[in-house]
């Protein structure tokens, strides 16, 4: 009994020491519990907040009618939720204006898991991940790097603004919210080495990374190259399923030739129409369809097969593709 406790307390101050060291660093989790039988719907939208100009009320719309025939449990917002600047603060009437008031559907009461995008940041950026506005509209969840965990699959939320070099070097006339980033290569490294080791230990059947910008895209920003050299080799060294994205305007899939990894952008919540510019550089990756216009994104999971599709705003199916994995792999 007294070595028991001997070893208790041991055990105690090593994982306390740890804690004190790391406490701050490692990522926050979430649960989210899936269906009673095991699966998940998800919807994803991204690049919306414009007070329903644009076509956001249209794919608000269409998003109430496609969430209520999957039974949503939960939606994923990719980033730039609210333009042009984010939100001025935590009380910001914007909220309401380009979220509360514009995904009304019953389907669409769901949790939303946000990323913040780049626009988001040239607002308050911390506003976001405010409690206050849980209370104005419960559904909202916003924080910058997190992992949501269900039953079959892990969910890694990534900050991926800080990652471009233009912001730093290059920002124009705007002004970036960096509280809580600099010094900005610790930022990068902690957060790198964080979703390394949490990828790597995840049990998951299905690994899923979400992130604002893109890493592979024919759109008008294409790759983001910061993401390819430092994000990529993570998310295909740990065998993540899906990255998905928004920043481009668009809906896009594209297919890694190399390794099982699909990129999927759902950035088609407002405005679009901005043309595609750069098809992907590198010739492995394929892109199998590009949409210039609004929609969005549907996710289908089971414990043995993904389904994604993606929705214009009247509701036709643009794209479909679907995988399975045999039920006793990668444990
Ligand atoms: C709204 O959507 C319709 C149908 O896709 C499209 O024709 C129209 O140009 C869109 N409007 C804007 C402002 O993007
Ligand atoms: C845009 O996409 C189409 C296919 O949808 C392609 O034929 C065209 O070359 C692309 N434009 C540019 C500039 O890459």
């Amino acid at each position: 009994m007294a070595i028991k406790n001997y070893l208790l307390i041991f055990i105690c101050v090593i994982v306390g020491t740890n804690f004190i060291v790391d406490g701050n660093a490692e990522l926050q989790r979430f649960e989210h519990p899936a269906k009673a039988d095991g699966s998940l719907s998800i919807l994803v939208v991204g690049d919306w907040g414009r007070k329903g100009n644009y076509n956001q009320s249209q794919v608000a719309f269409q998003m109430g009618i496609i969430g209520e025939k999957m039974d949503l449990d939960f939606i994923i917002s990719t980033g730039d939720n609210f333009y042009p600047k984010g939100l001025t603060d935590e009380h910001d009437t914007a909220f309401e204006e380009s979220f509360t008031k514009i995904y009304t559907a019953p389907s669409l009461q769901k949790q939303w898991y946000s990323v913040l995008g780049n626009h988001d940041y040239r607002g308050d950026a911390l506003a976001q991940s405010s409690p206050l506005l849980k209370q104005r509209d419960s559904k909202w969840f916003c924080l910058k790097s997190y992992i949501l965990s269900t039953d079959i699959a892990e969910f890694f939320f990534i900050d991926t603004t800080p990652f471009q070099d233009k912001y730093f070097t290059d920002p124009e006339d705007e002004v970036y919210d960096w509280r809580g980033i600099l010094p900005r290569q610790n930022y990068l490294t902690t957060l790198l080495k964080d979703l390394e080791s949490a990828l790597r230990e995840s049990h998951a059947k299905w690994k899923i990374v979400v992130g604002h910008h893109t890493i592979r895209s024919a759109g008008i920003h294409g790759d983001t190259k910061e993401l390819v050299k430092r994000l990529l080799p993570i998310l295909q060294a740990n065998n993540v399923d899906m990255y998905i994205n928004g920043h481009d305007h668009c809906l896009e899939h594209v297919s890694s030739g190399d390794s099982p990894l699909q990129f999927l952008t759902s950035g088609g919540g407002s405005k679009a129409w901005r043309g595609n510019y750069s098809w992907s550089s590198d010739e492995n990756d394929q892109t199998k369809f590009y949409y210039d216009g609004q929609g969005f994104m549907t996710l289908q999971i089971t414990q043995n097969e993904v389904e994604i599709n993606f929705y214009d705003i009247v509701g036709n199916i643009l794209h479909k593709w679907g995988t399975s994995k045999s039920l006793f792999s990668a444990i």
